[in-house]
This record gives structure tokens, C-alpha cells and sequence, in this order.
């Protein structure tokens, strides 16, 4: 066993709320520690199902105990591709349906990949994208869920720890759970802007939640497997401040001593 390697801190809860409300006072203690020190704090954010607890529990710190998003930037990690930020499949509209718009947050703060870019402009927009990232200084925290095929972001099996910021077709398995979840006529793209393992594993600190008995396996392959591309999740294991919140059903394939 590698001395160096440090396991991510595990935490599993009763239900998929409490999980949900533990990951956004993960969020919320850095946006108050970085404001104690006159800083602001930038957050990288996921969309998707699991999010939607976490971002209703920052609202509600927003309008009950007073937390201010106006020293905050956020990044999020992926867009799909094509897609006009107006239309309501895209995850500009999500994250200002489910946060910006209840928050205090400068728009100009707020940054998703541009799903409308020109596919010969794509390579010079992913570009950009991670320089106004770095001109913001490094992620301090990163909200990330997983996919079923191990993915963070749309980093789908094949993704390496070097990868950047770039366009990326979906997996299979992907498509097939976006498709189950689409109403008629409102199918998804098959390809996104994602940031890359290599851009996510630069936050100086990670919390990755997962929900539900359909993420039990590949939380445990990304946890407990081989650290490998096959899946983009098991990065994490490499790097030295990851937390993993969990529900008892997405906890239910790790080995017991894993489990709390
Ligand atoms: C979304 C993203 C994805 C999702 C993952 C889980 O921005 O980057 O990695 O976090 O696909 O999606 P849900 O939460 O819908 O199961």
C-alpha cells in the first residue's frame, strides 16, 4: 500500500437530505471563511438531480441566516453542446433557476461554458475559459456529483488526470439516462463542454456527493477501484482534500469499514 495515498474522507447519512444539506454547509463554510478574511471565494458547481437539495439549502441560508454570495464566483463545470443559454435544457438556466436568481451574486461572477459557440471557436472558448479561471486564482471548493460511468463533469471513461477544459461526446450510458429522463422532443446533444479531471483536480478542496442505490457501484469502483481513466472519479483518491457525502443506499456497495 502506498503510504502517500489518502484515502478521501467518507460520510454517509441517513437520507439523501441530509447528505444534501451537509454539502452545502461544506459550501457555505467556505464562502464564510474566505469572507472573514476580505477574500472571496470561488466555487466550482455541478448541475444534475443530486444538486438540487444543495442549491435549495444555499437559498435558504441566503434568505434566513443572512449568507451573501456577492464576493462569490462560480464555475461550473460543463455545458451542453449545442445549446442557447436561454433554453430551458441548459445549465445556464438551471443554475439560475435553482441559485443566481435567489441570490446576491454579480452576474459577471457567475461562468458556464458557452454551449452556442461555433464548433471551429470551440478549442479557443475552452481556452479562455480556463484563463478567466485561473484570473480568478484556484477553485477553493468543488461541489462535484458522478455519473454512472464514473464520470465528474462529462469526463466519460477514457478521460485522463491531464485533461482540460474541452468538448467531449457523451457516453452511451450517458445518453441512454439522459434520454430516459427527457420528455418527448426535448432529447439532449450528444456532446458537452466539460472542464477537464486535470482542471477539477487543481480546487484546493473537493466534496463529492452522491444519492441513491443506481450510484452505489460506481461509487464504490471510483472509491475503492484502481485509480485509472476507465473512471474519471477515481482521481479523486489522488488528491488530498476530498470529502464524499453519501446516502445510506449510495454507500451500500463499499466494503463495510467504509461504510461508518
Ligand atoms: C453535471 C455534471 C455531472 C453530474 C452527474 C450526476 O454538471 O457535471 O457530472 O454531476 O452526471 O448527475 P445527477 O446528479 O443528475 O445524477
Amino acid at each position: 500500500m502506498n503510504a502517500l495515498r489518502q484515502r478521501p474522507l467518507i460520510r454517509v447519512f441517513e437520507n439523501a437530505r441530509t447528505a444534501a444539506l451537509a454539502a452545502a454547509r461544506r459550501v457555505a463554510d467556505v464562502v464564510l471563511e474566505r469572507q472573514a478574511r476580505r477574500m472571496s471565494a470561488v466555487l466550482g458547481l455541478a448541475t444534475g438531480a443530486t444538486m438540487v437539495g444543495v442549491y435549495g439549502e444555499l437559498v435558504r441560508m441566503h434568505r434566513e441566516d443572512g449568507l451573501s454570495f456577492a464576493h462569490v464566483a462560480g464555475f461550473n463545470l460543463d455545458e451542453y453542446w449545442p445549446m442557447d443559454p436561454n433554453d430551458s435544457r441548459s445549465y445556464h438556466k438551471v443554475m439560475a433557476k435553482l441559485l443566481w436568481d435567489q441570490v446576491d451574486v454579480n452576474p459577471s461572477n457567475v461562468h458556464l461554458p458557452d454551449g452556442r459557440v461555433a464548433a471551429a471557436a470551440i478549442d479557443e472558448h475552452c481556452l479562455a475559459y480556463e484563463r478567466a479561471l485561473r484570473q480568478n486564482g484556484d477553485i477553493d471548493h468543488f461541489l462535484l456529483g458522478i455519473g454512472r460511468t464514473g464520470h465528474i463533469g462529462f469526463n466519460e471513461p477514457g478521460s485522463g488526470a491531464g485533461t482540460r477544459t474541452r468538448l467531449v461526446r457523451l457516453d452511451e450510458r450517458t445518453l441512454k439516462d439522459n434520454a430516459r429522463l427527457a420528455r418527448p422532443g426535448s432529447e439532449l446533444p450528444e456532446h458537452a463542454i466539460t472542464m477537464g479531471v486535470g482542471t477539477i483536480l487543481e480546487a484546493r478542496q473537493i466534496t463529492l456527493l452522491a444519492l441513491g442505490a443506481h450510484k452505489a457501484e460506481i461509487v464504490s469502483r471510483a472509491l475503492e477501484g484502481p485509480v485509472h481513466d476507465e473512471v474519471a472519479a477515481s482521481f479523486l483518491q489522488a488528491h488530498d482534500n476530498v470529502t464524499v457525502l453519501l446516502d445510506k443506499e449510495a454507500a451500500s456497495a463499499l466494503s463495510p469499514d467504509l461504510q461508518g
